[in-house]
């Protein structure tokens, strides 16, 4: 069984996290969470987790240089045995332990059809304000494994969605939210059933 830890940010409404939780309750996804780690106490998804169970975990950035938080890190995640990490909603540029330790075997979901409005500050709603500006009449998301660059790993799997001529951004925000989920969800359904086997690349 593979043992997943998901690293979720400190405004994350969790709803990638519970769209996973949610896919190994009804039996799509074989795997297991086994820590759901957050950098700010109380943070939504971190509560989420708790609520469902699944064991949370704080490690801070304040007062720690990149290299300190990064091995703080990648102790709690070892200790946890973890296969695979899964990053949702997770804002900060992945310290160089994780990315060398767990090469292959980290992935990010990003809200736009990278390398399109990816990149450092291109998170959360402006993805969608500069998706809306740019014109462009569809959008989408990308499960990417994570290098210690911005948005910039190998592409793993898209999914498209249509953007339509009189869309809010509210519009297009919920409905790229949507195919995160079911995109998330089949990406993990197959790593889990060994369609895709880890590492990923
Ligand atoms: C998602 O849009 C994801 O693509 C991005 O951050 C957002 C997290 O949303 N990386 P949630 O916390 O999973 O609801």
């Amino acid at each position: 069984m593979i043992r997943i830890g998901v690293l979720v940010g400190a405004k994350g409404r969790g709803s990638n996290l519970m769209a996973i939780l949610n896919a190994i309750t009804a039996g799509t996804v074989s795997g297991q969470v086994t820590v759901v780690i957050g950098s700010l106490k109380g943070a939504p998804a971190l509560d989420a987790a708790s609520s469902a169970g699944v064991e949370t975990v704080v490690v801070g950035t304040a007062n720690r240089t990149d290299d300190e938080y990064g091995a703080v890190l990648l102790r709690a995640i070892t200790k946890r045995d973890v296969d695979l990490i899964v990053l949702a909603g997770y804002m900060r540029r992945l310290p160089d332990a994780l990315t060398t330790a767990f090469a292959g075997r980290i992935i990010n979901i990003h809200p736009s059809l990278l390398p399109a409005f990816g990149g450092h500050g291109m998170y959360g709603r402006k993805v969608h304000e500069a998706v809306r500006e740019a014109g462009v009449t569809e959008s989408g998301c990308t499960v990417h494994v994570v290098d210690n660059e911005y948005d910039h790993g190998p592409v793993v799997a898209q999914r498209r969605v249509d953007v339509l001529a009189d869309d809010s951004v509210d519009d297009i925000a919920a409905r790229v939210l949507g195919a995160e989920h079911s995109l998330l969800v089949d990406v993990l359904a197959d790593i889990c059933s060994g369609k895709r086997s880890l590492p990923l690349v």
